[in-house]
């Protein structure tokens, strides 16, 4: 269990990511630059089979990012111009970027109450003869409805892609997280729960046919001997992930159970200190009788007091972040969102982000807890 003598807690200690493993990252690092294997070599490959294992998929496809990863989906499954693909407001505007560049038109709809993800109602509300899709976000580990995503998708024929980003290892009712639709997108970001030292994601999918169409797109359109000939007949870019990332990514994963358990275990124990406060509406907790097996890649809570629960903490040297500037993507009106969406406004107004990741100290983790607590009179 960590332990240490600080209390106090930045929202995220970047240094602390390298020193958690410093010896073994300098060695990969070392290993990797006097091998001279930069780009596309074995540590990649292997770092897919690792992943695709890990999701319990037959394809995982190293790329650049995820928001790489969801536009290449996208194109690779034949998104046409003016098809429109549903996701919730309550997202990062990654998504829709994707979807916009991978020529579509994002559609925001309302969250849920029940679990602050994308209302399977509100996507059946907004279904039109455009419609081509669902991308449901699960967003902070936590997986949406499925069940009832997966249900409408197959009423209307629809495809479904998971932004995934924020959810490596979460469940629901058994099946992990980017495992459900076409495909699924992770990031490896350096603050996700498997996070690399730059950016990096991937795709996953069961579709061969798919994996091979955003394997070629990701290297300029090359086939599988990564050449490139006339015989390219795939229009493509570059968005492959660096082998170094892979070499990281590929150690890390082998730790990454331990890692939810850790994000776990701090959920738990804020669950348990913040329950009895009437004024506080948390997250489901992580030993639930639901569906879920949330990740926890962040603990939100929601307040209406939340800017001056932010300050209190604040001035107790706990780091707090209000999640993509308190806007969800149906906001940004310069790029022509027109929705209103006044339950996830709502709750954007009042939502906070705790410190959250697997090196908190239990000494940190207390700290947090009594500057909650001490807010509350
Ligand atoms: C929900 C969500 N989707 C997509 C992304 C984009 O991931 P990347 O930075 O790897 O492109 C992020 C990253 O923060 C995210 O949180």
């Amino acid at each position: 269990m960590p332990s240490g003598t600080s209390a106090a807690v930045p929202f995220f200690d970047w240094k602390a990511l390298y020193a958690e493993r410093a010896d073994q990252y300098a060695q990969i690092f070392r290993d990797t630059a006097a091998g001279g294997g930069f780009i596309l070599q074995a540590a990649v490959e292997e770092f897919e089979a690792a992943l695709a294992d890990y999701c319990g998929v037959r394809h995982a496809i190293g790329l650049s990012d995820c928001t790489n990863a969801m536009m290449l989906g996208l194109r690779a499954d034949g998104l046409r111009p003016g098809d429109e693909v549903i996701l919730p407001g309550h997202a990062f505007i990654a998504a829709a970027q994707a979807i916009h560049f991978a020529g579509g038109i994002a559609v925001p709809v309302e969250l849920s109450e029940a679990d602050w993800l994308v209302d399977p109602d509100a996507i059946r509300a907004a279904i039109t003869p455009s419609t081509r899709a669902i991308m449901p976000v699960h967003v902070n580990g936590r997986v949406c409805a499925m069940d009832a995503i997966m249900e409408i998708a197959q009423d209307h024929g629809l495809a479904v892609y998971e932004d995934a980003a924020q959810a490596l290892g979460a469940r629901f009712g058994g099946r992990r997280a980017g495992t459900f639709g076409w495909w699924g997108a992770f990031s490896f970001y350096p603050s996700k729960t498997l996070g690399c030292f730059g950016d990096a994601g991937a795709l996953v999918t069961d579709d061969d046919d798919l994996a091979e169409t955003v394997r070629a797109m990701r290297n300029h359109g090359a086939g599988p001997d990564k050449a490139i000939s006339r015989d390219v007949a795939v229009w493509g870019t570059n968005a492959r992930m660096d082998n170094l990332h892979a070499a990281i990514l590929l150690q890390k994963i082998g730790w990454y159970d331990d890692a939810i358990a850790r994000r776990r275990e701090v959920a738990g124990r804020y669950h348990e200190a913040f329950s009895a406060i009437d004024a506080l509406d948390l997250p489901p907790a992580p030993e639930t009788s639901g569906p879920g097996f949330d990740i926890f890649q962040n603990y939100e809570l929601c307040c209406d007091a939340r800017d001056a629960l932010r300050d209190h903490l604040a001035a107790r040297a706990v780091g707090t972040i209000v999640q993509w500037g308190g806007n969800g993507l149906h906001r940004f009106e310069g790029l022509g969102f027109s929705q209103s969406l006044p339950r996830t406004d709502r709750f954007f107004a009042r939502s906070l982000l705790l410190p959250m990741n697997h090196l908190l100290r239990d000494e940190q983790v207390a700290a947090v807890i009594e500057g909650v607590r001490s807010f509350f009179p």
